[in-house]
């Protein structure tokens, strides 16, 4: 089971994944890192694990639409079977959504539908919620709208900050994400309209 995972920044997500198919808690091989920020630290990563990277810069290119056909021909050529966004910065345009419908998920640090797009932590801190989480969703034409796979709760307790609520953010993610891909990896998900089955097994 082929995934490739798309990710701008720091990539502790993308981590996760490689190190989950190292410890053998995830059956599937990260064939490719596609990044839009050259000098990222996820770029590092990826090097150092031997993975493939797709390493674009968007205003190189006179549209979206452009460079999301260049990245479609990469995944089609390594046979990629899920795309995994883990904090990729960009909104995706229908030549990716349409090309993977069905077989692109995202990670988001909030209880979706609460708190989508930038600085969702910050947002959940500003609101007040007692309890924030962490959500994988299907990735639609929207911003953090698609089909809801699986959530995790995280409480925000007396005297947390953004940091520190970040920091059990994270904590979550790395844990979920994982076994989020793993399902797909087992076959496990289906999709009705907005209602995501995962099969017991
Ligand atoms: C994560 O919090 C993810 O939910 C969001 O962006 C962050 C990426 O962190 N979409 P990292 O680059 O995986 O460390």
């Amino acid at each position: 089971y082929r995934i490739a995972v798309f990710a701008s920044g720091e990539g502790s997500n993308f981590q996760s994944l490689v190190d989950a198919v190292r410890n053998g808690g995830l059956n599937a091989s990260v064939e490719l890192l596609v990044c839009d920020k050259p000098a990222a630290r996820v770029v590092q990563r990826a090097q150092d694990a031997g993975v493939d990277c797709h390493l674009f810069t968007p205003k190189n290119y006179e549209s979206r639409e452009a460079y999301e056909k260049e990245i479609v021909e990469v995944l089609e050529a390594k046979n990629i079977d899920l795309v995994v966004l883990a904090g990729y910065m960009r909104l995706l345009t229908s030549v990716v959504v349409d090309r993977y419908a069905g077989r692109l998920i995202n990670i988001h640090p909030s209880l979706l539908p609460a708190f989508p797009g930038k600085d969702a932590v910050g947002q959940a801190l500003e609101y007040g919620v007692k309890i924030t989480g962490v959500t994988v969703h299907f990735v639609d034409g929207g911003m953090d709208t698609g089909p809801i796979i699986a959530q995790h709760p995280v409480p925000v307790l007396l005297g947390d900050t953004a940091e520190t609520i970040s920091k059990s953010i994270h904590a979550a993610e790395q844990q979920l994400y994982p076994e989020v891909v793993s399902w797909f990896a087992q076959g496990l998900v289906e999709l009705n309209g907005r209602q995501v089955t995962v099969r017991q097994i």
